[in-house]
């Protein structure tokens, strides 16, 4: 899932990744070359930063699949924004840069126009204020002169890029000497261009913005401080459970919303109406519930809830006790009491994950619960990291994103992160640099 891909073509827009931070991270990561294998050790990977690029052929693989309207045009720049520290490090680095990227999910062999990155290279030329020109057939070799940036057509237009042809690979890494990977969004894909050509390249690294979100959301599941708070919601638990899984071994509260948290409520043995639920999964989540309590972790239900007899707009909204809940009823938000209990485990909390919106917040009637959320968030101490599609909606609905200590561009691969799954674009990274 993730806003940029959905939206990509109905105009949905996310929030803005608070871009002050993630420059203020690609400074941190300019470090001098005598401490190369210290980080690398601890990483596990090279940054771009750490290698010299003066006359290089730099090849950067960036995620800018972000949001379009009907005509084409940007609905949100962030991820073009968000990619711009690794072009402008390499461009005054003295290196001769080529840029690429995925949109949308194309049928490999035809470039549509509604599949091309003109827009994107003509928004990137803007942010750069120097022209970036457009290649569209560039595998078999690309001009590209010393400060000068060009955009490389859609990647997954060549064939033999999704399944990570081998041979498509080799060519692509012909094309540099350096091969950056800064397309965090993309790192859940073994891809050609996020995996094949790192095996390839003479030399593989990671660009500054994935290597600020690896750190970030390492800083959070880690080596968290303490206590750990995740809110994990969503309509289902069975998109989710692997992150409820996996986060149930790790955090000290996890708050669960949405249609999540009426399959928890059913496994607690509440009522819960109409509600959206998946009552064949009520096993997995008393024994999400188990394995908390097994470690004196919590997941904190409801208390109280707000329900309607429909989903509408202008349906009506009413406050209910959790246990009061009648056989008409959905459930649409959390009630007042438990929005302020979860706001007060959030102040308390060393860090917090914070993944799906706990009510239909879209509808003002449904919106409480998730905007008392967000402005806890807002004011807590703790560190806090956000990510995925509703979630950037939220913090940009609530305009807190500049009180969240990271927000994450990517969509499915933040989540992989949460499920504790390892990205194969980082994998491959961390095993060119052993
Ligand atoms: C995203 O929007 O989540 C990324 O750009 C990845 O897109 P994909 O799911 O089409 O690989």
């Amino acid at each position: 899932m993730g806003i940029f891909k959905q939206g990509a073509r109905d105009g949905k827009s996310g929030g803005r990744p608070p871009l002050n931070r993630v420059t203020a991270k690609v400074n941190d990561y300019s470090i001098d070359s005598c401490r190369l294998r210290k980080v690398q050790a601890h990483m596990g990977f090279l940054r771009l930063t750490d290698i010299p690029l003066a006359g290089k052929r730099v090849f950067i693989r960036a995620d800018l699949n972000v949001p379009q309207d009907d005509t084409g045009q940007i609905t949100e720049d962030t991820r073009i924004r968000a990619s711009l520290p690794a072009i402008v490090h390499a461009l005054k680095s003295g290196a001769a840069v080529m840029v690429t990227s995925h949109l949308g999910r194309p049928t490999e062999g035809e470039l549509r126009s509604e599949d091309s990155l003109a827009p994107v290279a003509k928004r990137l030329s803007e942010l750069l204020e120097q022209p970036v020109r457009l290649i569209t057939h560039w595998v078999d070799g690309v001009e590209v002169k010393i400060g000068e940036v060009v955009m490389l057509e859609n990647c997954r237009v060549n064939r033999g890029e999704k399944k990570n042809d081998e041979s498509l690979a080799k060519k692509m890494s012909a094309l540099c000497d350096v091969y950056v990977n800064d397309a965090f969004g993309t790192a859940h894909r073994a891809e050609a261009t996020t995996h094949g050509m790192a095996r390839f390249a003479p030399v593989a690294c990671a660009g500054p913005l994935m290597a600020a979100e690896l750190d970030a959301l390492g800083k959070a599941l880690r080596n968290p401080a303490r206590p750990l708070l995740a809110i994990v919601a969503g309509s289902k638990v069975s998109t989710k459970l692997t992150i409820l899984k996996s986060l149930a071994e790790k955090v000290d509260q996890l708050i669960v919303g949405g249609g999540i948290a009426n399959t928890f409520m059913l496994a607690s043995g509440l009522r819960i109406g109409k509600s959206l639920a998946e009552p064949n999964l009520v096993g997995e989540a008393q024994m999400i519930m188990d394995i908390m309590k097994s470690r004196g972790a919590q997941v904190p239900l409801p208390v109280d809830v707000v329900v309607a007899n429909e989903l509408a707009a202008m349906a009506r909204a009413n406050r209910v006790l959790s246990d009061a809940v009648s056989a008409d009823d959905l459930i649409l938000d959390i009630g007042p009491d438990t929005s302020q209990k979860f706001a007060d485990l959030i102040s308390k909390a060393g860090t917090i994950v914070w993944n799906g919106p706990v009510g239909v917040f879209e509808y003002d009637q449904f919106a409480a619960g998730t905007k008392t959320i967000a402005l806890a968030i807002a004011k807590a101490k703790g560190f806090s990291i956000a990510g995925g599609g509703d979630t950037l909606a939220a913090i940009s609905k609530y305009k807190i994103a500049d009180q969240v200590s990271y927000i994450s561009t990517g969509g499915g691969a933040f989540l992989e992160f949460l499920e504790g799954r390892q990205l194969p674009a980082v994998a491959i990274l961390e095993a060119q640099a052993r």
